[in-house]
């Protein structure tokens, strides 16, 4: 860079000194189960239409697991097609993050079965919770190790089998969700760049707008818990909706701030799949172009943590971003949790 070329971005992690140290994303791939459940077949399960789900959400179809599918058979799959876009193998792994709110049980973590799923047993592994949030997270969380010379490279898994926790008689929530993974492979690689920011938030104070009662310390599972229908997901939908849009836009702000660049800087927003009217009101708020921002929720519905993951999956596989293309990711989710992250494809 000549001394006259302007930045292209603040990096805000260069006031730290990380001894020549640098994360990048170095492959991701994602994986979705074969089986479809479109609105018409909703349409013969509860009382609902493609007209009120297509116009209330965007949504069209979801990929639902099959009963012998499992989170970490999902996080799995995802898991090996980004290990082969980054041109690892499993011993290569250092540490595996899975962010999930559907973990194939309370425990061993979901990341310990993709370990051994994947022969990655050189690998510690644990679960992170930050229900949809959770893939930001677990990308900071997994920076953090690389840059303190902990690790060199870290496999970040979002995946969910909601369908595993959806109430098939609610109409109100039983349109909304999907069964799916995403994954990122991070590494430490000299000279390269990846998240160069990222704003992590949560407000437990609405912890009552979005949760799933049974099945921990407090409701452990029991014949009256399972007759209270106490171990499916519950959600004021209005009001998730209203926080959503406010703290998408603020972690948005936030992190452009940081970098010191407007939207217009952005190739490409790739935001949390919840609902077509969220993303195009965040990306109102921001001052967007519809050409920004990467929508997939017509095909999966809302996968939690998976859904920022199959999404930046997908905007890669499509050629939408090139080397060297900024992004910006941005999520929402129970908690409340939200978060955003710059990244230099
Ligand atoms: O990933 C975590 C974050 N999650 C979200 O961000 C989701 C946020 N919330 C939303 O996306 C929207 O609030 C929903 C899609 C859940 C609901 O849309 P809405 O425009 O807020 O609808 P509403 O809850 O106000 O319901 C409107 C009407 C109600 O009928 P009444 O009371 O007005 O007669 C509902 O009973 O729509 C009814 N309704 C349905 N009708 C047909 C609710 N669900 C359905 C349905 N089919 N599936």
């Amino acid at each position: 860079m000549s001394p006259t070329t302007k930045p292209k971005f603040k990096n805000p992690r260069a006031k730290y000194n990380f001894q020549g140290r640098t994360c990048s994303i170095a492959g991701v791939g994602s994986y979705v189960p074969h089986k479809i459940l479109t609105n018409a077949d909703l349409e013969k399960m509860v009382n609902t239409s493609d007209e009120w789900i297509t116009t209330r959400t965007g949504i069209k179809e979801r990929h639902i697991a099959a009963k012998d599918e499992f989170t970490s058979d999902l996080g799995a799959k995802a898991a090996l097609r980004a290990m082969q876009t980054a041109g690892i193998t499993a011993d290569e792994i250092d540490l595996i993050i899975v962010a999930t709110i559907t973990p194939d049980m309370p425990f061993p973590s979901t990341a310990a079965l993709v370990q051994r799923k994947l022969g990655a047993h050189r690998a510690a592994a644990f679960d992170l919770e930050a229900a949809c949030s959770g893939f930001i997270y677990a990308l900071e969380v997994a920076q953090q190790f690389i840059m303190s010379r902990t690790y060199d490279t870290v496999l970040v898994i979002g995946a969910e089998k909601l369908s595993s926790i959806v109430d098939w008689q609610d109409r109100n929530t039983c349109v909304l969700f999907g069964d799916g993974a995403g994954a990122a492979i991070l590494r430490n690689r000299p000279n390269a760049h990846g998240l160069l920011t990222a704003v992590m938030g949560a407000d437990g104070r609405k912890a009552n707008l979005l949760f799933m009662a049974g099945g921990g310390s407090r409701c452990p599972a029991s014949a009256q818990s399972v007759d209270a229908r106490m171990h499916y997901l519950r959600m004021e939908g209005k009001e998730t909706f209203k926080s959503a849009v406010q703290a998408m836009q603020t972690a948005a702000t936030e992190a452009l701030r940081r970098c010191e660049i407007d939207i217009s800087r952005i190739k490409l927003i790739v935001p949390h799949q919840a609902n077509l009217r969220i993303i195009e009101a965040v990306g109102k708020r921001l001052g967007a172009q519809p050409e920004q921002l990467f929508v997939n929720l017509h095909k999966y519905g809302n996968t939690s943590a998976a859904s920022v993951a199959i999404a930046l999956d997908e905007a890669v596989r499509s050629g939408r971003v090139q080397s060297g293309d900024l992004l910006l990711l941005v999520v929402f989710g129970a908690g409340l949790t939200w978060g955003a992250a710059v990244i230099e494809w």
